[in-house]
């Protein structure tokens, strides 16, 4: 069966409301899966939630729920969201789901050679729902500095997975380039690790202390680690083991997490994908982390941003321009509301809105709206290309803004309002003023093509402007000028929309 393109995302908890972290894993994976489908290339994109373990179950009795009725309603939430990011995954998987939980039991039975009982003692983490190492502990000072609360001790039953026995096979497999962690410091971080060696880790853990979560086979008395469970849905979802559709997407060609998940998906996901002898994936993209102010976001420090308010109030190519050219793809990025409106004011309002809106104008006044033949693309676009393959999608945007800026800067040096008084006296300038409209339209017509993967919306709209040779109307503005947390610099009271310019400058 032939191989058709697969991406991944991290699945989200649900034990709280969808928020800005993991609304990259989403767009992230979006914009990848957009542009190999402009390409004709078919994409799977799953999507999905993590719905068992302590956490989950935690929730549910402050909500006066089961566990299940708990997880029925909020991964519901993240379904929304999704929706509300403009994103179009193709599958979604919940760890609920009867499927997939009988295929993790699958999974655990055949990985039961790697897979042993013993007693375990050492620090854990309610809110990691981990344990870490002595020396990790010692490191913090006894405090999780994801979660702010100190280790427990605890000793317990559990199964021990031999992740210890995987450690060479998994640099081989780096060293061979046949799973690659992106960006390289990232994946030079997690060989340092590999370099010490890895430890083996409990899969499971006794009913009494963790109840909700995937039945070990055979043995009633213990519960899956909710690790296992979880990495199992990248293949679940797709059908393994028992619908062989699986082969045609497996292994994935990118799988998309953040920073602080990179050693279960470095480490514990390839050795149980090698324990299955199943290949692994192609490649790791890990992200940063996006803080507010140069500070975790933290509902102590009360600057936690809600996704949805910056949706409602910027649009939703408003939110994914920021948080795709903002925030670098590879490293940590920074979010306040002053930066992102001054960047929708400045760069989506002015450079693009406005350039389009500029065109628009001077076409309809000099041409009665028609545009003309011969319209072609002519800016190379290699550095944006060349940025989509090295998954710097930033990059990629910072390309499309030069063309943008010299758009705009070429208008502003051949001053066609100039060239168009001299229709009456110079014959060559009707000639002349049809060139530089069709350069213009042209090039946006190509900045439309290149912005498709990352607003959409935005792409469609400008490339239905300039459709057929002559423009279409659009209803409103792109883009309206927002006063919500900048001050406007023509004046007060703030105008909630820019008025169009209805000629071009002069
Ligand atoms: N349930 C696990 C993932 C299991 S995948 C088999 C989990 N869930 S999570 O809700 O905590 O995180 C989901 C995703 O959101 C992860 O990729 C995580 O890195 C990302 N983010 C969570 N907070 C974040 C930021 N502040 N910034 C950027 N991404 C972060 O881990």
């Amino acid at each position: 069966m032939s191989k058709k393109l697969y991406i991944t995302t991290a699945i989200p908890y649900v034990n709280g409301k969808p928020h800005i972290g993991h609304a990259l894993d989403y767009l992230i994976a979006d914009i990848w899966a957009r542009y190999h489908r402009a390409n004709g290339q078919e994409v799977k994109f799953q999507a999905g939630t993590d719905e068992h373990g302590n956490k989950n179950a935690a929730k549910a009795v402050e909500a006066g729920l089961t566990p299940q009725q708990y997880v029925d309603q909020s991964h519901v939430n993240f379904k929304d969201f999704i929706t509300a990011l403009g994103v179009q995954y193709t599958d979604f998987v919940r760890t609920t789901d009867a499927h997939h939980v009988s295929s993790v039991q699958y999974i655990w039975q055949k990985l039961l050679p790697y897979i042993y009982k013993g007693t375990y003692e050492g620090w854990y983490c309610n809110g990691c729902e981990s344990f870490v190492t002595d020396k990790e502990a010692q490191a913090n000072n006894g405090v999780c500095p994801d979660h702010q609360q100190p280790y427990t001790r605890l000793s317990e039953d559990n199964y021990y997975f031999k992740l210890s026995s995987f450690t060479e096979q998994i640099r081989a497999a780096l060293d061979a380039h046949k799973f690659e962690i992106v960006p390289k410091f990232r994946e030079n971080e997690f060989r340092s690790l590999l370099d010490s060696g890895l430890q083996d880790i409990s899969i499971s853990r006794p009913k009494k202390s963790l109840s909700w979560g995937v039945p070990v086979p055979g043995d009633d008395s213990q519960v899956m680690y909710v690790w296992i469970d979880a990495l199992s849905n990248y293949i679940t979802v797709i059908g393994y083991p028992d619908d062989p559709t699986w082969q045609e997407y497996w292994p994935a060609d990118i799988q998309v997490v953040g920073k602080d998940i990179l050693r279960f998906h470095a480490a514990i996901w390839p050795a149980m994908l090698i324990g299955l002898d199943l290949p692994l994936p192609k490649k790791l993209l890990v992200h940063g982390h996006i803080g507010s102010g140069g500070v975790k976001m933290s509902k102590s420090i009360g600057n936690v941003v809600d996704p949805m308010e910056v949706i409602e109030n910027y649009g939703v190519d408003g939110f994914r321009y920021y948080f795709s050219r903002h925030i670098p793809t590879l490293d940590d990025g920074d979010f306040t509301w002053e930066k992102f409106e001054t960047a929708y004011n400045t760069e989506l309002s002015n450079e693009l809105g406005n350039l389009v809106q500029r065109v628009v104008a001077m076409v309809n006044r000099y041409q009665a709206g028609v545009i003309g033949e011969g319209v072609k693309a002519e800016h190379d676009s290699q550095a944006y290309h060349d940025a989509m393959h090295d998954l710097e999608f930033n990059k990629a945007l910072d390309a499309v803004w030069v063309t943008i800026r010299s758009l705009n800067q070429y208008l502003e040096d051949v001053k066609p309002w100039e060239v168009a008084k001299r229709k009456d006296t110079d014959p060559d300038s009707v000639g002349h003023l049809e060139e530089i409209l069709l350069h213009a339209v042209g090039t946006l017509q190509q900045i439309a093509e290149l912005l498709t993967p990352f607003m959409p919306t935005t792409a469609a709209a400008i490339t239905k402007i300039f459709e057929g040779g002559v423009i279409t109307p659009y209803e409103g503005v792109l883009f309206p000028k927002k006063y919500l947390h900048t001050t406007d610099p023509h004046g007060s009271p703030a105008p909630v929309v820019a008025p169009a310019p209805q000629q071009p400058a002069q």
